[in-house]
């Protein structure tokens, strides 16, 4: 059910869940003063407890609320990608709930760029937690169509238009000393942040807090994803299984009776369009989605750990 900006700051001082637009992907919202409300998040996505909240904030007043200590690493990264697709985490204060943190110490924030989400955290005038508006371990919403298919209608949602970065936010663990730690790549690249921060970003393979894609499956749409490195491995595998198949390539595919969508060849319109592809796919009677890989460049190291994560190689 779409709602109108007034219905959805009604909703949300009244302890219910709102799904909203932000630049990224669409996100479930609730205040983050309400038990009630964060716990009917987790009930409709079906998610586990132990996986923390996003908290999304409109002005930096609010990080001396949720933080205990504000290192000056995370003046330089906000000054530079705030408001915009980062999220940093930071040690948090006595405020933040343990629902929101998964019962760690640390909290997750971030600065929302979308005009219509920051309105309406200025409006509560309270951050907002939101994850992504979508089931546990299926494709983030990028329209408000995308949340009411997910859900059946079931939620009221603000529309926002479609999501222009596409791709849920980079997540940097700043807890460290001397060290950032990447948690989730993004469209922000390891690359911008260590030449921002002048410190070393590392990848974490091996944390124990549960963050984003820590599960092997995730960001999956309905059909299976089989990823190829190349165009004639792909043309290889429809005449070989000769089935129906949606493929996302950068080159033509020379093949009748199949749809073929021709993805972009830069980083940015392609994390833009990726799930958009996936939703369409979604509505369609396929038996895949055929993805030509993209190149392995560091620009593209968001769109190909969703990618990774949403299929499998295809080893011949
Ligand atoms: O772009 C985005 O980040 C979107 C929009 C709605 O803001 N949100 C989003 O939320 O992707 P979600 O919940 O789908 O993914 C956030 C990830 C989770 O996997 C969670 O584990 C991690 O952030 N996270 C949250 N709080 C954390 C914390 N304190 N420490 C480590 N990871 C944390
Ligand atoms: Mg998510």
């Amino acid at each position: 059910m779409l709602i109108d900006l007034q219905n959805a700051i009604k909703l949300l001082n009244n302890d219910e869940i709102v799904a909203v637009p932000t630049e990224t992907v669409y996100g479930l919202a609730a205040r983050f003063d309400r038990r009630n409300a964060i716990k009917k998040i987790y009930a409709a996505k079906e998610r586990p407890l132990d996986h923390p909240l996003i908290v999304h904030i409109d002005s930096l007043k609010w990080v001396e609320v949720l933080a205990q200590s504000i290192p000056d690493i995370f003046i330089k990264l906000a000054e530079k990608f705030w408001p915009g697709p980062l999220t940093m985490v930071l040690s948090k204060s006595n405020v933040v709930d343990a629902m929101i943190t998964a019962s760690q110490d640390t909290v997750a924030i971030r600065m929302p760029k979308h005009q219509l989400f920051l309105e309406l955290i200025n409006k509560v005038n309270c951050p907002l937690v939101a994850p992504s508006a979508n089931k546990f371990c299926k494709t983030s919403p990028t329209s408000a169509n995308h949340v009411e298919s997910a859900f059946l209608g079931a939620l009221p949602v603000l529309d926002g238009g479609e999501s222009d970065v596409g791709i849920e936010s980079t997540i940097l663990d700043l807890t460290h000393k001397d060290k950032i730690i990447l948690l989730r790549p993004g469209v922000i690249t390891t690359d911008e942040i260590e030449s921002i921060s002048k410190l070393k970003v590392e990848i974490d393979h091996k944390t124990k807090t549960k963050s984003a894609g820590m599960h092997s499956i995730h960001y999956r749409p309905n059909h299976p994803v089989i990823l190829f490195e190349n165009v004639d491995d792909i043309e290889k595998y429809i005449e070989e299984n000769a089935k129906t198949y949606y493929v996302m390539s950068f080159e033509k595919v020379n093949l009748h009776n199949q749809l073929i969508i021709q993805m972009p060849n830069n980083p940015i319109d392609y994390a833009r369009a990726v799930y958009r592809c996936w939703h369409n796919a979604n509505q369609l009677n396929i038996d895949a989605i055929l993805i030509q890989l993209p190149p392995k460049n560091i620009e593209w190291q968001g769109v190909i750990d969703r990618i990774y994560k949403a299929g499998f190689i295809y080893k011949n």
